[in-house]
């Protein structure tokens, strides 16, 4: 995230003599990304981080597309029996080269640490509430929370009731969008959002502990387990500009027009091969003639997936809160029969959904294929 940040202890220069009212040294951490070449944190650790007790096995993890067609798709994710921490709950539905998309049921805390070492998360909170813990300190989260961890950072995740949560795993960083952002990183006078509406990681007091600490870390080949001998939260300060955040979908303030706005008004953040954009409550257009309804549409270069998060969703049918929609490029898609009229007149939308369009094509997982809702495709088909 592009705003300087600074918690805790840190000494006056970078790279200097940093000790204790005991005079015992603090270990400094680079966490850096393009080598040396772009965004940064430096961490101090009451311990050398680098301290690894065991190296233990390595947990193979492969995606394979299970689509046998390319069209349209629907699945109701509430019918996914899934439980466990936010790993072991994990299930991806899609995937290609940039991103992989998942879903989440979780009823328990993480016993061990995560860090995934090859991908930048965004958490979206559809239910539940909780705490992401991390080598940067506390964020509290709640529905309708973004939550983004950068790759690199080592975190546990702890509910405190059911969480159901949408997963975005992208290959490149996460950023807020270029086109609401100055030439020196500030959100622009016309962003949906700025920096008061972000919170940044608490940090708690370092924890001084030797022990037998799980570290998993997510590779190219898998996830390979660590043993630490010190607690990964033993960081008595940082600064930078690289930390875990959040925003909430509802700081999320909609641009509205006398015509139907394009999606392209709903971005909230950009990745590398895809966008997220966020459809909330909002007042319709105001041009005596608008048809609220998009428009149906041809995405030639873009597979499209939203996440209806709640409310009424004013262009589909037959969807149910917690439902995924794949529109893949190469047809035109839009407002199922009877939608398109329907939404004439209206002043309002209560509609709540995460838009996802990728710019490469989508791989469908057997996870999604199957509860997937095989009269989808037809619903165009006017009954
Ligand atoms: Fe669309």
């Amino acid at each position: 995230m592009p705003f300087y940040t600074k918690k805790g202890e840190i000494p006056k220069k970078r790279h200097t003599i940093f000790n204790d009212s005991d005079g015992k040294n603090f270990y400094e951490e680079l966490i850096s990304r393009e080598g040396f070449s772009s965004i940064y944190s430096n961490l101090y650790h009451l311990n050398r981080p680098t301290k690894i007790k065991e190296v233990g096995n390595l947990e193979k993890k492969e995606l394979i597309h299970a689509a046998k067609k390319h069209r349209s798709r629907h699945i109701n994710t509430n019918k996914i029996k899934s439980s466990g921490d936010i790993l072991t709950s994990r299930v991806p539905l899609f995937f290609n080269d940039d991103l992989i998309i998942s879903i989440a049921h979780i009823d328990i805390s993480m016993e061990y640490f995560y860090k995934n070492g090859i991908a930048d998360e965004i958490l979206y909170i559809q239910s539940g509430s909780g705490s992401l813990i991390s080598n940067f300190g506390k964020l509290k989260f709640t529905k309708g929370d973004y939550v983004i961890i950068p790759r690199g950072v080592i975190w546990q995740l702890n509910p405190i009731d059911k969480n159901k949560i949408l997963i975005i795993e992208s290959c490149g960083p996460i950023e807020t969008p270029n086109k609401y952002r100055n030439r020196f990183g500030q959100l622009l006078e016309h962003s949906p959002f700025c920096e008061r509406d972000i919170k940044t990681p608490i940090l708690q007091k370092a924890v001084k502990s030797e022990g037998d600490y799980l570290i998993k870390v997510k590779t190219f080949q898998g996830v390979q387990n660590y043993k630490y001998v010190n607690h990964p939260f033993d960081v008595v300060g940082w600064d930078g500009y690289y930390f875990p955040w959040i925003i909430s979908i509802n700081n999320f303030e909609p641009i509205v027009g006398s015509l139907h706005q394009p999606p392209p008004v709903h971005q909230t953040f950009q990745g590398s091969g895809f966008v997220v954009c966020s459809f909330v409550p909002r007042p319709f257009d105001f041009h005596k003639d608008a048809i609220p309804a998009p428009y149906p549409h041809s995405n030639i270069d873009s597979d499209e997936i939203i996440f209806y998060s709640k409310g009424d969703f004013m262009s589909r049918e037959g969807i149910n809160q917690e439902s995924i929609t794949l529109h893949p490029m190469g047809l035109p898609h839009g407002p199922q029969p009877g939608k398109y009229h329907s939404s004439i007149g209206k002043k309002h939308t209560d509609e709540l959904a995460v838009m996802i369009d990728t710019f490469k094509s989508l791989k469908v997982t057997k996870n999604a294929i199957s509860i997937d809702d095989k009269n989808y495709p037809y619903s165009w088909i006017d009954r």
